[in-house]
């Protein structure tokens, strides 16, 4: 039986990648900051850990309780509206440390046991705005474009490893509590006011094309799963048109 290591299980995308793999026979681990074991239904395939991506004796604690796994999903992320201008260093540092080095660092506590059975999955979930720019996210933008960036570097450095790793970009998805936990700053500012207007409609705006958890869910099976996925897979409606 394979096993899959999920980041940020404790909402969303995240929480709806465990259940879908759960539902098709597959050991989760579905790891959480605060581990909660009443989200996901009792499976003796599941099991809840704790695991904060930006704290690396948590991600060696996690990855050394976990053994081998098969896959690696890289959910766990935060997002932020705040004008450029006003965007603190600190809140610069709280998205790369999550989105970027949390990202990296729990793959890099991974790839030794990848490389040394020579096989595995390594997705990565960004985001559709690394496709189109939009205003008031600059630092997350940028936070998951490197992530962009390290993730396509390494498919080709692992290229004849055996180990394959790709990329899933959502869409806008109001469904999650991505909205909610997004850090904000500088929104009260008079110089972009109409576009933090926008800004804060669009988080809660259901119509037009969107995405939806499950089309997450269903594009990490398919680059876990299916040997002919390719680098990057858009998923959801939105994110599909933008690709
Ligand atoms: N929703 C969207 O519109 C959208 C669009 C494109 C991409 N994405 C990306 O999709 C991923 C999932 O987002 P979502 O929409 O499901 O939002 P969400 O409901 O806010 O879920 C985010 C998850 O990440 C976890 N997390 C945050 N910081 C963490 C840390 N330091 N260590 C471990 N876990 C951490 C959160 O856990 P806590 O409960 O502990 O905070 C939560 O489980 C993120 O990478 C996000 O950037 C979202």
């Amino acid at each position: 039986m394979k096993t899959v290591l999920i980041t940020g299980c404790s909402s969303g995308f995240g929480l709806e990648i465990a259940r879908h793999f759960l539902e098709r026979d597959w050991q989760v681990v579905a790891t959480m900051r605060t581990p909660r074991e009443d989200l996901l239904p009792p499976s003796e395939r599941l099991r809840v850990l704790a695991l904060d991506v930006t704290d690396p004796e948590s991600i060696r604690r996690a990855a050394e309780a976990v053994g081998p796994v098969d896959a690696l999903v890289n959910n766990a992320g935060v997002g932020a509206g705040a004008p450029f201008e006003f965007t603190s260093p600190a809140l610069a540092r709280e998205l790369f440390e999550t989105n970027t080095i949390g990202t990296m660092a729990v793959t890099q506590a991974f790839l030794p046991q990848f490389r040394a059975r020579g096989s595995g999955a390594i997705v990565n979930v960004t985001s559709s705005v690394t496709m189109k720019a939009l205003p008031l996210v600059s630092l997350y933008s940028a936070s998951k474009a490197a992530v962009n960036a390290f993730t396509e570097s390494m498919a080709v450095e692992l290229a004849s490893s055996g180990i394959h790793v790709h990329l899933v970009l959502p869409g806008r998805s109001p469904e999650t509590r991505f909205g909610d936990n997004a850090r904000r700053e500088g929104l009260d500012s008079d110089a972009y006011a109409e576009l933090v207007q926008r800004m804060l409609s669009t988080f809660t705006e259901t119509s037009g094309p969107l995405t939806y958890a499950k089309d997450v869910a269903e594009a990490v099976w398919r680059a876990v799963t299916d040997p002919a996925a390719p680098m990057r897979i858009p998923a959801g409606k939105d994110a599909e048109a933008l690709a």
